[in-house]
């Protein structure tokens, strides 16, 4: 059989986090009297945390000193972990698990290829460490996406070419990332935002596992 690399974002694609990452985001907007909308945030998918500062202070035209800055920065992490507490593998999005054991059942290596600083202890408490081969996270990369450092850093440790690699992805800069980097990109969520994708699915429950077959053989 061949062999594959999958690599899956986490944020929005393993776990519902994305709309803790808004809320977090938007009790910042807020004091600052700064505007932001569910759309203002899917420009925030897939980007670190440092450029969200950013790009919701350009939202706002607000600039703000480095000292300000560093402080609104941990208060949004503050606020975002107070909402992954209690997360347990009930939050694993639907559809999520049966194709990562699928993969485990067929030999297929699993990396992680996320933005996040929190991915780790996000995998810990869901119970889906030890289904991944390789993690590669915010702490490891200096280009965040669409650049495709990330993903390829993941393939790398895999030991497989980008080529040969698939990569799950619900941000339209991981989208850009898989592309730039030579990888099969599947895009979870609306088609009209993640129209870049070469697959799109709304959701893991309408990926079945004959696609997946499809795609180790191609
Ligand atoms: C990405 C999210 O996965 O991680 C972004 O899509 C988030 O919304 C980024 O800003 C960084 O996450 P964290 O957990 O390091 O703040
Ligand atoms: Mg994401």
């Amino acid at each position: 059989m061949n062999t594959k690399a999958f690599i899956f974002d986490l944020d929005g694609v393993i776990v519902d986090t994305a709309k803790y990452h808004y809320l977090a985001w938007q009790k910042i907007a807020n004091e600052l009297n700064i505007e932001f909308t569910h759309e203002h945030n899917e420009l925030l998918k897939g980007v670190s945390r440092v450029r969200s500062l950013d790009i919701i202070l350009e939202l706002g035209k607000v600039t703000a000193s480095q000292e300000d800055k560093d402080r609104w920065l941990v208060q949004k992490n503050e606020e975002y972990l107070s909402y992954l507490v209690d997360m347990n593998e009930s939050e694993i999005l639907p559809g999520v698990f049966p194709i990562l054991k699928f993969l485990k059942e067929n030999n297929q290596p699993i990396a992680l290829g996320s933005a996040s600083k929190n991915a780790r202890p996000i995998l810990e408490k869901t119970g889906l460490l030890p289904y991944f081969d390789a993690i590669v996270d915010g702490n490891d990369v200096t280009n965040a996406k669409p650049d495709p450092e990330v993903f390829l850093i993941a393939a790398k440790l895999l030991n497989i070419t980008p080529e040969n690699s698939i990569v799950f992805e619900d941000s339209v800069a991981g989208v850009q990332a898989a592309n730039i980097g030579n990888m099969t990109s599947i895009g979870i969520g609306e088609a009209n935002t993640l129209h870049e994708a070469k697959y799109i699915f709304n959701d893991f429950t309408t990926i079945d596992t004959h696609f997946i077959e499809e795609l180790i053989k191609e």
